[in-house]
């Protein structure tokens, strides 16, 4: 554990770590990771709440007890309910139960079921406290951690929401154990880009610390540039070619198998840059494939096609592109990569 109490990691007793998000306005939130987390929920809801609306979904199957009045509203599943719709439903049937803005909402399930109890606690009576339960693994080690909120537009994913800090993250690693396959590979997508945000040999850890240290890094990150000026920039790592991936569309690809794919390629790109070298690379496949995943373009990928999504538009295009890619000082954001430096390392890659 020494490692891991040099980033800022706390334990509690065995297998169980408690990290500060401490937040540049002086706030702090407390995010707890181990097996059976989630039975501590009362104990770090804000003083004064009577009663606790909880947000999740039927396929969730996870049960917590706020130890105060509480109400459970379920949302669909699938990213197609992530909308404006579902937050005026739930505005609507928090306010005929008579939640008041003392009261606290609490997030149980994935990314999506807490990007959209976020939201709907952001613009609640102008706001009213979160708290996650993160029951899935990429819900753990990004997307309950760091306030990001909102709800997808027909005109572009989280294209509205909140920056709105929960007042505390349980990660309870038991629940993992429900969660399908694929749900899993899709959170060691986003776990594998840790090992170059400074997480090391991630693989090597018990599942509890590595989802301590991903917290842990996040944290960092999120504490420096809480509204993604710089820095947070950079757990977009792999994102590029990830999301242009999935924008494409054809693939079969979600989320965290296409940011497994992005991290490999933006390897080459940074290789094919003289940014770093084989071996470099050959670590970042090493990872990628160690996690079962693949570091392979799809076949019938089109470069051309490609290359337009990650630059978005001619402009852009015209201006170079901008990455995120590993080199002799580790993670950077670099501006103005040469198109055909792209398009070669994508053709190289197919
Ligand atoms: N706010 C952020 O910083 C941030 C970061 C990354 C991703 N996200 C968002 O997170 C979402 C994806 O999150 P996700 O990958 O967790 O998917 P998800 O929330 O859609 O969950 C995936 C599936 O797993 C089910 N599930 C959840 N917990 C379970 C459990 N313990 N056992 C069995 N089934 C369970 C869900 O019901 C769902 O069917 C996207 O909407 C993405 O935009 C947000």
């Amino acid at each position: 554990m020494s490692e891991s109490a040099a980033v800022g990691i706390e334990p509690q007793g065995h297998d169980r770590y408690l990290v500060r998000l401490e937040l540049p306005d002086g706030r702090e939130c407390p995010v707890l990771v181990g097996d059976g987390v989630r039975r501590e929920l009362a104990g770090v809801l804000p003083p004064r709440v009577r009663r606790v609306a909880i947000v999740t979904q039927e396929g969730v199957g996870v049960d917590v007890d706020p130890g105060v009045e509480h109400r459970v509203f379920t949302i669909g599943d699938g990213e197609a309910h992530k909308t404006l719709a579902t937050i005026g439903m739930l505005c609507e049937e928090f306010a005929s139960w008579g939640l008041t803005r003392t009261d606290c909402v609490v997030g149980v399930g994935g990314g999506l079921v807490t990007d959209v109890a976020g939201f709907a606690a952001a613009v609640y009576h102008r706001g009213i406290p979160v708290v996650h339960v993160a029951t899935t693994l990429l819900a753990q080690i990004d997307a309950a951690v760091g306030g990001k909120t909102g709800v997808t537009l027909p005109q572009g994913k989280n294209r509205v929401g909140a920056f709105w800090q929960p007042s505390a993250v349980l990660c309870d690693t038991e629940t993992l154990a429900t969660l399908p396959e694929r749900e899993w590979r899709c959170g060691l997508g986003e776990l594998a880009k840790y090992h170059w945000l400074g997480g090391g040999r991630l693989d090597e850890l018990p599942l509890p610390e590595r989802v301590a240290r991903c917290v842990a890094i996040k944290a960092a990150v999120v504490a420096s540039d809480e509204r993604e000026a710089g820095r947070r920039a950079l757990l977009n790592y792999g994102h590029t070619l990830g999301h242009a991936l999935e924008v494409a569309g054809r693939h079969d690809l979600r989320h965290g198998e296409a940011v497994g794919i992005g991290l490999v390629y933006a390897a080459e790109l940074a290789r094919a840059l003289g940014r770093i070298d084989p071996d470099a690379v050959e670590e970042h496949r090493r990872v990628v494939s160690g996690y079962g995943l693949s570091t392979e373009l799809p076949p019938g990928v089109d470069p051309e096609e490609l290359l337009v999504l990650m630059g978005r538009d001619k402009k852009v295009l015209d201006a170079g592109l901008t990455f995120v890619l590993d080199g002799p000082a580790g993670l950077e954001v670099v501006e103005g990569v040469d198109p055909l430096v792209v398009r070669r390392t994508l053709e190289e890659c197919t």
